[in-house]
């Protein structure tokens, strides 16, 4: 898709996220074409680095991380790239991304924000007052958007003073993998699964997202947050969105997003009348990940009494008409036995067999959406064994791995993003209601938790985490699916 020439500006760009995905992202797609020539990209942060010095550290980043660069591609690539050094304290080097920005007026202009929430005030008041925010202008958040509902609040109102909400583009970068994408076209490019995706047909859901790493060097970020506000909170709910929501009008930004939001709304309450039930939090030991022995979260730490959960486990409820009674068992981690992320849909039993006890157990059709590593979809149906032996059912699975159907790269999150923030589309970015939304379920069960005596549970760093998440699904007869992990 064409896209215009733009203005980009990052702040923060000295930092990890630069780093890692938005130069090597920025980098794919200017590779892809969809830089167009007069496009500028500016980078920015306190510390003062000459354009060749930046340049340097931003090939550094994308050698790294990009497979299969061309040097005279990076060459020409690096050469959009300018930095600024801006003191936000005082306000210094603002003169000159001014002076940058106006050499066009009318185009667009991005601003995005790779810093820490306590950055997006002053920001954003510097950009009101420079007046370098015009009609074209767009402003890209990173989370946290808050540790809770008030926190968001605060956030949301101080952007708002500055930017309309069609201008605010709020990354929850799971929004822009391939798989998560691909939910929606599963779900409506295709006649078969809608009839049956309600409470008479599906037995329940399950989200994982497991980590293998723990947290390393972000361990003072974290601390103050926890599985439940890092993950739950934002990736997800969004994933659960995406699962539960009615079928929207359109792809159209504003037709999905209301959707999203009916289901966090629909989200059955967690408050300290059931938290013991319905919720398991966990804290990593010292144990052993990759073949090598890692040390327990308040090693890294360096603090012996913190109760900041790396695991959570919930059973969640969505309380309409479609899924009435269908639990939505949800897990995150950090240092679990591997990285994977998936959605598993259980469908629900055949209601009646017709074949004998030879032919061996019937198991219940499930849909596996898997997100990483190799993403994928794939369906568990009963087949018969092949072979003159009689009727014998085998449980097989109908696979679609991505890499393999397709050969080509899998392409970063936040390239997609990074692109719909140029070309101003926000169906993948989480409107501000839905934000509150997610606030009002999470508020409640960190109360619960703040409120009761209970530590987290410990577990062992390599491990699926406290077995109290094996009981919480093992109650209501079911288990945690492993059969795609
Ligand atoms: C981030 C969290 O939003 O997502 C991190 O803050 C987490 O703690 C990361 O590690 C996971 O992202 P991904 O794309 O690696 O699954």
């Amino acid at each position: 898709i064409e896209v215009d020439e733009f203005d980009l500006v990052v702040f923060g760009a000295s930092g990890d996220l630069a780093h890692r995905k938005l130069l090597p992202a920025l980098y794919h797609r200017y590779d892809d074409g969809q830089v167009p020539d007069g496009s500028r990209i500016f980078c920015s942060a306190r510390r003062s680095y000459s354009d060749a010095e930046y340049r340097a550290w931003a090939r550094e980043a994308i050698e790294e991380h990009v497979k299969n660069h061309e040097t005279h591609k990076l060459d020409a690539f690096l050469e959009k790239i300018h930095y600024i050094a801006i003191d936000l304290a005082s306000g210094e080097g603002l003169a000159d991304l001014k002076s940058a920005l106006e050499e066009r007026p009318h185009g667009i202009r991005a601003f995005y924000l790779a810093v820490g929430p306590d950055l997006f005030g002053p920001i954003c008041e510097h950009l009101g007052s420079n007046s370098l925010v015009t009609p074209q202008t767009r402003i890209v958040l990173e989370k946290p958007i808050g540790k809770d509902g008030t926190s968001a609040k605060v956030l949301n109102d101080t952007v708002a003073r500055v930017f309309d909400e069609h201008q605010i583009f709020r990354i929850d970068h799971y929004l822009g993998k391939e798989t998560v994408q691909n939910l929606m076209a599963l779900r409506f490019a295709n006649a078969l699964f809608e009839p049956l995706w309600n409470a008479a047909h599906i037995d329940h859901v399950q989200i994982t997202v497991a980590e293998a790493l723990g947290v390393g060097g972000r361990a003072g970020y974290y601390d103050t947050a926890g599985a439940l506000r890092d993950m739950v909170q934002n990736h997800i709910l969004q994933l659960l969105c995406l699962v539960a929501m009615e079928p929207p009008e359109s792809m159209d930004a504003d037709s999905v997003r209301d959707e999203k939001l009916k289901v966090l709304k629909a989200l059955a309450p967690i408050t300290e009348a059931n938290a013991e039930k319905l919720t398991v939090r966990g804290q990593y030991t010292a144990g052993a990940s990759a073949g090598g022995a890692v040390p327990g979260y308040l090693d890294e730490l360096g603090n012996s009494d913190s109760a900041t959960e790396t695991f959570v486990a919930l059973k969640a409820e969505i309380a309409n008409w479609r899924w009435a009674g269908v639990p939505f068992y949800l897990r995150t981690g950090k240092r679990l036995a591997q990285r994977v992320s998936e959605i598993v849909v259980q469908f629900r039993p055949i209601p009646h067999s017709i074949f004998s006890q030879e032919a061996g157990s019937i198991s219940a059709n499930r849909l596996i959406i898997r997100l990483q590593p190799d993403e994928g979809v794939q369906m568990k149906i009963m087949i018969k064994d092949p072979g003159p032996g009689g009727m014998r059912l085998r449980q097989v699975p109908l696979d679609m791995s991505f890499a393999e159907a397709f050969k080509v790269r899998n392409p970063d999150a936040y390239e997609r993003l990074i692109m719909d923030v140029i070309r101003g589309n926000q169906t993948l970015f989480m409107r501000r209601d839905e934000v509150d939304a997610a606030w009002a379920w999470i508020d409640p069960i960190q109360a619960a938790w703040a409120a009761s005596r209970d530590k987290p549970r410990s577990y062992t760093a390599g491990t699926w985490g406290p077995s109290a998440s094996i009981a919480l699904v093992e109650r209501d007869h079911r288990t945690w699916a492993e059969d795609g992990l």
